[in-house]
């Protein structure tokens, strides 16, 4: 006997689609059968990630959205049901850092981590939290890090976003929870991504990173994709409010 995913039917916007983790997540999704919305600030990177949907039978359009931007989170949405009719699914994946020790951050260095990645996520859910609401059925699944969990030099106000997105995680689920949408969300530890390799050569390299790893390796982009597919299947239905760390048993802690 075996067990399947099957998203047959259901659409999802993908935010960050673009890179790393986003342009996985899209793929996986799209693989698993669910139409996909790859929104990202950069649209040429979105489209890429659209064409190796497409050239693999998948189904994907590109939307060019700045997730912080109110105007362009609705705009994104209308055009998700103007072509699907639904949204099923959203995974709030984009998201900005400024690596520097807050003593050398500036004031517009933090306000920018934290309007993109605690404000780009609350805006983006409340785009589509009245069709989803009108539906009676959603998963919203943020991506947060180790770094609101634990915490991160050099990472403090992205960690502080991190933290919010966590907190708004479960205020929301409590909420949504009545219209039968689940929120839940994922805990990356260091994932060898675009975004990341700059981060992962400033911190010493992936050899002496590891050490720090039960499991003895960096993530892939494939493990955070599986996690967030767990999260936005049926196999999860009874799972909201949640914290799921993909982190190698990097950080334990609840
Ligand atoms: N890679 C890691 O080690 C790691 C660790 C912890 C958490 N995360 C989280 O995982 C997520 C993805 O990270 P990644 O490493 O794949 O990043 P990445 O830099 O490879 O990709 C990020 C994507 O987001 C897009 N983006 C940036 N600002 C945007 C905006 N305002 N609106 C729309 N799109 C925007 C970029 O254009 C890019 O395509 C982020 O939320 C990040 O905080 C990553």
């Amino acid at each position: 006997m075996s067990v399947s995913i099957d998203l047959t039917g259901k659409v999802a916007i993908v935010t960050g689609a673009g890179s790393g983790i986003g342009r996985e997540t899209s793929a996986l999704l799209a693989r698993a059968g669910a139409s996909v919305v790859a929104a990202d600030i950069n649209l040429p990177a979105a489209k890429e990630t659209v064409q190796a949907i497409e050239a693999t039978g998948g189904t994907a359009m590109a939307a060019h959205v700045d997730v912080a931007n109110v105007e362009h989170a609705n705009a994104g949405v209308a055009a998700t049901i103007e072509r699907f009719g639904r949204v099923d699914i959203l995974v709030n994946n984009a998201a900005a850092w400024t690596t520097a020790l807050f003593k050398d951050l500036a004031y517009d260095d933090y306000i920018h981590d934290i309007h993109i990645t605690l404000v780009g996520t609350m805006v983006m859910t409340r785009a589509v939290y009245d069709v989803m609401r009108s539906q009676q059925s959603g998963a919203v699944v943020n991506l947060i890090s180790d770094s609101g969990r634990v915490g991160e030099a050099f990472l403090v106000s992205y960690g502080a976003a991190k933290a919010g997105v966590m907190g708004f995680t479960k205020g929301f689920a409590k909420e949504a929870g009545r219209y039968g949408i689940r929120c839940n969300a994922i805990s990356p530890g260091t994932t060898k991504t675009p975004g990341a390799m700059g981060m992962i050569n400033q911190w010493g390299g992936e050899e002496k990173l590891l050490k720090a790893y039960p499991l003895r390796r960096l993530g892939e982009p494939i493990d955070q994709a599986n996690g967030i597919l767990f999260l936005c299947s049926d196999l999860s239905s009874w799972v909201t409010g949640q914290i799921l760390s993909v982190s190698g048993g990097y950080t334990m802690a609840d």
